[in-house]
């Protein structure tokens, strides 16, 4: 069965089919049956010769350590960074070329973590050798959720249909409740409740969702009724660094009835979960609770060794290596998100092109970004010229150029000032192409960074067309589309990513 796994990208835990989560949980029992016979190193030869690129840009304790634990034991070697200084991305050095230098580096898989979402899909893309994400800003931490899953299966008698399982904190800025959720989705008769304060709550796209996967969402007003109510309760950190406007005393106060203390598990059989790390200053989790028989978040930290013991080893103990590739597909140097404008021979000639005959009319700016937009070009100082106009009684002013090809770099500025603009290549006195500029609307996404000149692509999920890298869901707003525009991009776009596969 290891073909299920072997040089797989593991992106995102609905990449996963419920026989993949069940198999995984299998193996690592298997792994925590072996350490708890004293046989820790009996797989020690596995993965010899096999070398883990750790590359956490972002803060990990539990995460990378237990990687390097689990390729450890398997007797293969690690190498890497936690954090970025003492790297070239001090030098501006972009998430492909440090990819790309782990692949040089003989590395034979990624592990990596960074603050961007789809950072992980992106570095996958560009790399030959499988990428593991541990965790990409605030959209997916797929072997965390695994490991979850793991000390579920293990702690309920190997069986996870029929789990009642409660949640609390902050059920709304962090990875770990999405991608434990949608994990327990592929299961009978799951029962979630949770309670929190209403901007810590559990997303409405989630919680319908998990509805229409049969998983029954229960809203409590009180923590206690919840803990009565489930067999484990996952309670979550507030993700403060990644609320903004709202601070660590307004927290404070958002989570006052919601901490778990002594009393609030007293008498009870529920077993506490949770990701780690707990926040000392806010204290989630109160001391004293530590020392309670409900206390089960530093075995959930051990069954993470044994997860990602037999991940990699379902990924990585073949004979074969895959050697470094110097080049880069072709396929990663472009995006496919112009949207072209049919009818444009309807367009009264002449109203854009008055003063060019060869350049780039950028129409549909949205009012009041102009100025900006001029700015960020600096077409000027670049030597082009720079014409503002608009056209009386239309609030949407444009800009002309006779630069014949605005770089990516150009058309992400452009778009990020204003959202989805017309682009119309002049050519000889004639409109020879017009499409809209679509760029991800998720502020956070990898693909809306410019110096990481990742191409902007996107998949169509059904008649939803969703972003490549972090998946969110793009709402094409411009009304200059028509509806017959927006179906002929749809068709013109992959129908998934090779990993996705909701069922
Ligand atoms: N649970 C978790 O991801 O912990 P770290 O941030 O310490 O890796």
């Amino acid at each position: 069965m290891a073909s299920f796994f072997k040089n797989r990208d593991i992106i995102s835990i609905t990449d996963f089919t419920k026989e993949e989560i069940l198999y995984l949980c299998k193996v690592g029992k298997s792994m925590y049956e072996k350490e708890k016979k004293g046989e820790r190193h009996s797989l020690s030869g596995n993965l010899k010769n096999r070398t883990l690129a750790s590359m956490f840009y972002e803060p990990s304790t539990r995460t990378r350590f237990s990687f390097h634990t689990a390729i450890r034991e398997l007797g293969g070697g690690c190498d890497g960074f936690s954090g970025t200084e003492g790297t070239s991305v001090m030098k501006k050095e972009t998430i492909r070329d440090t990819i790309m230098m782990m692949g040089a580096n003989h590395f034979d898989a990624i592990v990596m973590r960074h603050p961007l979402d789809g950072s992980i899909q992106w570095a996958a893309d560009v790399a030959n050798i499988p990428v593991i994400n541990g965790g990409d800003g605030k959209n997916e931490h797929p072997t965390q959720a695994l490991l979850d899953i793991l000390t579920l299966y293990m702690m309920n008698n190997e069986n996870l249909d029929g789990i009642s399982i409660g949640f609390g904190g902050d059920l709304s800025h962090g990875r770990t409740i999405r991608s434990l959720s949608l994990a327990l989705s592929h299961f009978r008769d799951v029962t979630i409740r949770w309670a929190a304060e209403d901007f810590l709550g559990m997303p409405g796209d989630l919680t319908d969702l998990l509805e229409e996967r049969g998983v029954r969402v229960i809203r409590d007003p009180h923590v206690r009724t919840v803990l009565e109510h489930v067999d484990f309760f996952y309670m979550t950190r507030p993700q403060i660094e990644r609320m903004e406007g709202v601070t660590q005393k307004q927290i404070m106060e958002m989570m006052d009835r919601y901490r778990i203390n002594s009393e609030k598990v007293e008498g009870l059989k529920v077993k506490l979960m949770h990701p780690l790390p707990v926040n000392s200053e806010v204290a989630e989790i109160d001391y004293p609770v530590y020392f309670s028989s409900a206390q089960a978040f530093f075995l959930q930290a051990e069954f993470g060794i044994f997860l990602r013991k037999a991940l990699l080893y379902e990924m990585l103990s073949t004979e074969t290596y895959l050697p470094f590739q110097s080049t880069l597909p072709g396929e990663l140097a472009a995006g496919n998100n112009r949207l072209y404008r049919a009818g444009r021979e309807k367009k009264k000639e002449g109203m854009f092109i008055d003063t060019i005959s060869s350049g780039t009319v950028i129409d549909h700016l949205k009012p009041g970004t102009l100025k900006k937009v001029e700015a960020s070009l600096d077409l000027e100082n670049r030597g082009y010229s720079c014409i503002a106009a608009s056209i009386q009684g239309k609030k949407n002013p444009f800009l002309k150029t006779n630069l014949a090809r605005l770089t990516e770099r150009d058309l992400k500025r452009i778009a990020l000032v204003s959202p989805e603009p017309t682009i119309n290549h002049i050519e000889n006195e004639k409109v020879a192409q017009k499409y809209v500029y679509l760029l991800c609307s998720n502020a956070n996404c990898v693909s809306r960074v410019i110096t990481e000149d990742v191409p902007p692509k996107f998949y169509a999920d059904n008649s939803t067309v969703r972003c490549r890298y972090c998946r969110r869901p793009l709402r094409i707003e411009s009304r200059k589309v028509t509806e017959e525009d927006r179906q002929r991009f749809i068709q013109s776009l992959p129908p998934g990513i090779d990993q996705v596969k909701y069922d």
